[in-house]
């Protein structure tokens, strides 16, 4: 097809109210697994190459330029201020480019599964029979609501019946109109200047343009699409599920013929922007967003959402929630974990249970593995924070930052007030408040020392079951003829056993 030299345009119809959606968003910018309906549509017609492509909006034309620009820059858009119908629409886009001549492919904005391969096929029957129109048809099982094609007795095309303007005879027809032409412009453009409002609706169709050619001699074609969901458009929000499920299934069967594993497919959704290696698991319950890539032989799930998110080679993540985050090659995340933009995770990173972790850098091998908040920090290497750790990153005002060394071991529930740092090899107290620097090597300790008042409960609560419980303990000690002189010491165990004593911490 590259050595045809005609002219080609497209045109994508995205002004209309779409009522049925009773949305306060327009139709054609609901989301389907990673691009708008309007953004899939734009995304089958872009390997048209086509010299320019037009946009017509109306319903929300501001809210829909801006969603043009962001996905298809090099697209235009032209206001339809009223939407007096697809015949309209077409006319009002025409007369702001009078000099376009060569083949106009013409969509609707709500046709989400149409494919590229489809588009091409069309254009090239169009160009190659030399058509006036050719129209996109399909069989479908259930036709309610969409043009029928009425044929003539040799089969030959003869006209689109909308269904409100169907006999019943005519509304036994399933092949109908996915809403997808190519027309030859300037033929398109007389035709247009024919047209009648004379229909239920009041409206110019585009549809009846093709009889109107038709009917003046010039040679329309069909092109029937083999697979009858690339012409279901989308017109309320069960019609919306039902192309959201189509979509899962074609893309999860793309992934698992490429490779893929997905335990269930029917719970396993993938954005069409996402990317998979080889031999990726992906458990129940898997939601994979935007620019998300998968590296070899990772494991996702159950239970995980990942947005905008990378996962290296032989990585592990369950039960999370990660949106923006770059998770290493062989790093386990989860059960339970929350990773926010900026979380990056070098080779064998562990983010346990209850972990959240935004805007920081964790070198390789380093553990963060219960009941902490990690925010606005740098870590090293095959270090480990102790369970319960806060990074307090938050003045109130500012964030500020924390560095946290290599084969550092900090002690269970730490607060790092930043900004603050630990050096390479440094210990830290369970319990402690760091908002000093602790140096290479150092033990940092920040915490009242335990004081114990002897006898308090006997004197305080007397009569409990405490002090009961007291009494029999001390009867027992003093007769007991050899006490372990080993077990009064607790330094041993300062740094990572939790001893709920009289610290403030
Ligand atoms: C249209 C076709 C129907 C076809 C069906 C396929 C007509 C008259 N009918 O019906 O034969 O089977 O699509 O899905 O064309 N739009 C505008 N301006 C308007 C009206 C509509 O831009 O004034 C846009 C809408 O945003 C939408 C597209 O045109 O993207 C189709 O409009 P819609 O109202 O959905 O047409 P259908 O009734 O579905
Ligand atoms: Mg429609």
């Amino acid at each position: 097809m590259s050595g045809d030299a005609r002219p080609r345009t497209v045109l994508v119809l995205a002004a209309g109210e779409g009522k049925r959606m009773k949305s306060a968003t327009p139709k054609v910018l609901h989301p389907l697994l990673g691009r708008t309906l309007l953004g899939h549509v734009l995304a089958a017609a872009q390997p048209l190459e086509a010299e320019r492509t037009v946009v017509v909006v109306g319903r929300g034309a501001e809210q829909v330029t801006a969603h043009v620009s962001e996905v298809a820059p090099y697209a235009d858009t032209v206001l339809q201020a009223e939407q007096r119908g697809t015949g309209h629409a077409v006319r009002v886009a025409l007369a702001a480019y009078p000099e376009l001549t060569g083949t106009l492919v013409v969509l609707n904005g709500d046709v989400p599964l149409l494919r590229p391969e489809t588009l091409r096929e069309l254009v090239h029957t169009h160009e190659a029979t030399g058509s006036a129109a050719t129209v996109l048809t399909a069989e479908v099982a259930d036709p309610a609501g969409l043009g029928r094609i009425v044929r003539n007795e040799d089969g030959s095309f003869a006209a689109i019946v909308e269904h409100r303007d169907a006999t019943d005879e005519q509304r036994a027809i399933t092949e109908i109109n996915a809403g997808i032409y190519a027309f030859d412009v300037t033929l398109l453009r007389d035709a247009l200047e024919k047209l009648s409002t004379d229909n239920d609706q009041g409206e110019e169709y585009l549809t009846d343009v093709i009889a109107l050619l038709r009917t003046d001699g010039h040679p329309v074609a069909t092109h029937h699409a083999a697979d009858a969901t690339e012409a279901l458009g989308c017109n309320d929000r069960a019609e919306l599920a039902r192309l959201r499920k189509l979509m899962q299934q074609r893309i999860n069967t793309a992934w698992m013929r490429d490779g893929v594993t997905m335990e269930d497919p029917d719970s396993t959704w993938v954005d069409v922007t996402v990317t998979l290696a080889r031999d990726v698991v992906l458990r129940p319950n898997t939601y994979l967003h935007g620019a998300t890539r998968i590296g070899e032989g990772a494991q996702i799930g159950p239970e995980v959402t990942l947005i905008d998110t990378t996962v290296g080679e032989a990585a592990t993540v369950v039960r999370a929630q990660c949106d923006g985050a770059e998770i290493g090659p062989e790093c386990s995340v989860g059960p339970y974990a929350y990773l926010r933009p900026g979380a990056k995770l070098a080779r064998k990173v562990k983010i346990g249970t209850y972990v959240e972790v935004k805007k920081a850098d964790i070198g390789e091998g380093t553990k963060v593995p219960h009941l902490s908040y990690v925010g606005d920090a740098t870590i090293g290497e095959y270090t480990n924070i102790g369970a319960a750790t806060v990074f307090v990153n938050y003045d109130g005002v500012q964030k500020h930052h924390t560095v946290i060394g290599s084969h550092a071991r900090t002690g269970a529930d730490n607060m790092f007030v930043a900004p603050v740092t630990v050096g390479d090899g440094a210990y830290t107290a369970a319990g402690s408040v760091i908002t000093q620097d602790v140096p290479p090597g150092a033990m940092g300790v920040a915490r009242a020392r335990q004081r114990n008042v002897e006898g308090w409960v006997l004197r305080r609560r007397p009569g409990t079951a405490a002090a009961e419980a007291a009494q029999r303990a001390q009867a027992s000690t003093n007769t007991s003829a050899n006490p372990d002189p080993g077990v009064a010491d607790g330094e041993a165990t300062s740094e990572t056993g939790r001893k709920r004593g009289g610290d403030a911490g």
